[in-house]
Protein backbone atom coordinates (compact mmCIF):
# COMPACT_ATOMS: atom_id res chain seq x y z
CA UNK A 1 0.00 0.00 0.00
CA UNK A 2 3.06 2.24 0.84
CA UNK A 3 4.74 1.29 -2.14
CA UNK A 4 1.43 2.48 -4.27
CA UNK A 5 1.59 5.78 -3.05
CA UNK A 6 5.23 5.97 -3.94
CA UNK A 7 4.59 5.00 -7.21
CA UNK A 8 1.23 7.43 -7.32
CA UNK A 9 4.46 10.41 -5.96
CA UNK A 10 6.53 9.34 -8.48
CA UNK A 11 4.09 10.21 -11.26
CA UNK A 12 4.03 13.78 -10.44
CA UNK A 13 8.09 13.91 -10.25
CA UNK A 14 9.41 17.38 -11.87
CA UNK A 15 12.47 15.70 -13.27
CA UNK A 16 12.88 17.47 -16.77
CA UNK A 17 16.15 16.76 -16.74
CA UNK A 18 17.48 14.03 -15.99
CA UNK A 19 14.59 11.75 -16.70
CA UNK A 20 14.82 9.49 -13.69
CA UNK A 21 11.26 10.49 -11.90
CA UNK A 22 11.30 9.10 -7.67
CA UNK A 23 8.72 8.80 -5.63
CA UNK A 24 8.16 8.73 -1.58
CA UNK A 25 5.65 7.65 0.28
CA UNK A 26 6.08 8.14 4.45
CA UNK A 27 4.09 6.62 6.71
CA UNK A 28 3.48 8.53 10.02
CA UNK A 29 2.26 7.37 13.70
CA UNK A 30 -0.99 8.79 13.42
CA UNK A 31 -1.21 7.08 9.87
CA UNK A 32 -0.83 9.89 7.98
CA UNK A 33 1.03 9.14 4.73
CA UNK A 34 3.37 12.43 3.25
CA UNK A 35 3.96 12.20 0.13
CA UNK A 36 7.40 13.28 -1.78
CA UNK A 37 8.99 13.68 -5.77
CA UNK A 38 12.10 14.84 -7.12
CA UNK A 39 12.03 18.66 -7.60
CA UNK A 40 14.66 19.35 -10.38
CA UNK A 41 16.04 22.98 -11.69
CA UNK A 42 17.71 24.51 -13.95
CA UNK A 43 20.23 25.12 -11.08
CA UNK A 44 21.37 21.44 -10.67
CA UNK A 45 21.88 21.67 -6.99
CA UNK A 46 18.65 24.44 -6.43
CA UNK A 47 16.72 20.54 -6.99
CA UNK A 48 16.17 18.43 -4.38
CA UNK A 49 15.14 14.31 -3.62
CA UNK A 50 12.05 12.91 -3.22
CA UNK A 51 12.79 11.86 0.20
CA UNK A 52 14.19 14.92 1.62
CA UNK A 53 11.26 16.61 -0.12
CA UNK A 54 8.55 13.72 1.96
CA UNK A 55 10.76 14.28 5.05
CA UNK A 56 10.73 17.75 5.42
CA UNK A 57 7.37 18.13 4.87
CA UNK A 58 6.49 15.64 7.40
CA UNK A 59 8.81 17.35 9.93
CA UNK A 60 7.31 20.73 8.87
CA UNK A 61 3.93 19.83 9.30
CA UNK A 62 4.03 17.38 11.68
CA UNK A 63 6.92 18.00 13.61
CA UNK A 64 5.62 15.51 16.89
CA UNK A 65 5.05 12.41 14.59
CA UNK A 66 7.46 9.82 14.69
CA UNK A 67 8.20 8.52 10.68
CA UNK A 68 7.77 5.26 10.62
CA UNK A 69 8.36 3.72 7.33
CA UNK A 70 9.27 5.20 3.76
CA UNK A 71 8.59 3.97 0.45
CA UNK A 72 10.85 4.70 -2.78
CA UNK A 73 10.49 4.15 -6.21
CA UNK A 74 12.39 5.38 -9.10
CA UNK A 75 11.83 5.25 -13.28
CA UNK A 76 13.41 6.35 -15.87
CA UNK A 77 11.60 7.83 -18.84
CA UNK A 78 13.70 6.44 -21.82
CA UNK A 79 15.04 3.09 -19.88
CA UNK A 80 13.52 0.18 -17.59
CA UNK A 81 14.50 0.37 -14.06
CA UNK A 82 14.34 -3.08 -12.87
CA UNK A 83 16.60 -2.88 -9.84
CA UNK A 84 15.81 -0.42 -7.08
CA UNK A 85 18.11 2.47 -6.22
CA UNK A 86 19.36 2.94 -2.32
CA UNK A 87 18.90 6.67 -1.48
CA UNK A 88 21.61 9.25 -2.10
CA UNK A 89 24.09 9.90 0.55
CA UNK A 90 22.27 13.45 1.79
CA UNK A 91 19.38 11.78 2.27
CA UNK A 92 20.66 8.99 4.20
CA UNK A 93 21.51 11.76 6.56
CA UNK A 94 18.56 13.17 6.68
CA UNK A 95 16.58 10.59 7.58
CA UNK A 96 19.22 9.49 9.96
CA UNK A 97 18.99 12.35 12.20
CA UNK A 98 15.29 12.25 12.75
CA UNK A 99 15.96 8.30 14.07
CA UNK A 100 18.14 9.16 16.13
CA UNK A 101 16.01 12.31 17.13
CA UNK A 102 13.05 10.34 17.69
CA UNK A 103 14.42 7.14 19.08
CA UNK A 104 12.88 5.16 16.55
CA UNK A 105 13.90 3.63 13.47
CA UNK A 106 12.70 4.18 9.89
CA UNK A 107 12.29 0.86 7.79
CA UNK A 108 12.83 1.69 4.28
CA UNK A 109 11.73 -0.14 1.01
CA UNK A 110 13.13 0.42 -2.08
CA UNK A 111 11.78 -0.47 -5.74
CA UNK A 112 12.23 0.08 -9.13
CA UNK A 113 9.83 -0.04 -11.40
CA UNK A 114 9.27 -3.51 -11.34
CA UNK A 115 11.16 -6.83 -9.74
CA UNK A 116 12.81 -6.91 -6.38
CA UNK A 117 11.43 -4.68 -3.43
CA UNK A 118 14.91 -4.35 -0.86
CA UNK A 119 13.94 -3.81 2.95
CA UNK A 120 15.88 -1.86 5.33
CA UNK A 121 15.18 -1.82 8.64
CA UNK A 122 16.95 0.82 9.82
CA UNK A 123 18.57 4.11 8.41
CA UNK A 124 21.57 3.15 10.69
CA UNK A 125 22.26 0.05 8.34
CA UNK A 126 22.22 2.51 5.10
CA UNK A 127 24.79 4.94 6.89
N1 LIG B 1 17.07 11.41 -6.67
C1 LIG B 1 16.14 11.22 -5.68
O1 LIG B 1 15.03 11.78 -5.74
N2 LIG B 1 16.47 10.42 -4.63
C2 LIG B 1 17.69 9.82 -4.47
O2 LIG B 1 17.94 9.20 -3.45
C3 LIG B 1 18.69 9.92 -5.54
C4 LIG B 1 18.36 10.79 -6.67
C5 LIG B 1 16.74 12.32 -7.77
C6 LIG B 1 17.55 13.58 -7.78
C7 LIG B 1 17.52 13.98 -9.24
O3 LIG B 1 16.34 14.73 -9.48
C8 LIG B 1 17.41 12.66 -9.97
O4 LIG B 1 17.00 11.70 -9.01
C9 LIG B 1 18.69 12.20 -10.63
O5 LIG B 1 19.73 12.14 -9.74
Amino acid sequence: MLMDKAIEARGKAYAPYSKFSVGAALLLENNEIILGNNQENAAYPSGLCAERVAIFAASANHPQKKMLAMAVTCRHSEKPTLTPFASCGACRQVMLEYELVQENPIRTLFYGEDGEVWEVASTKLLL
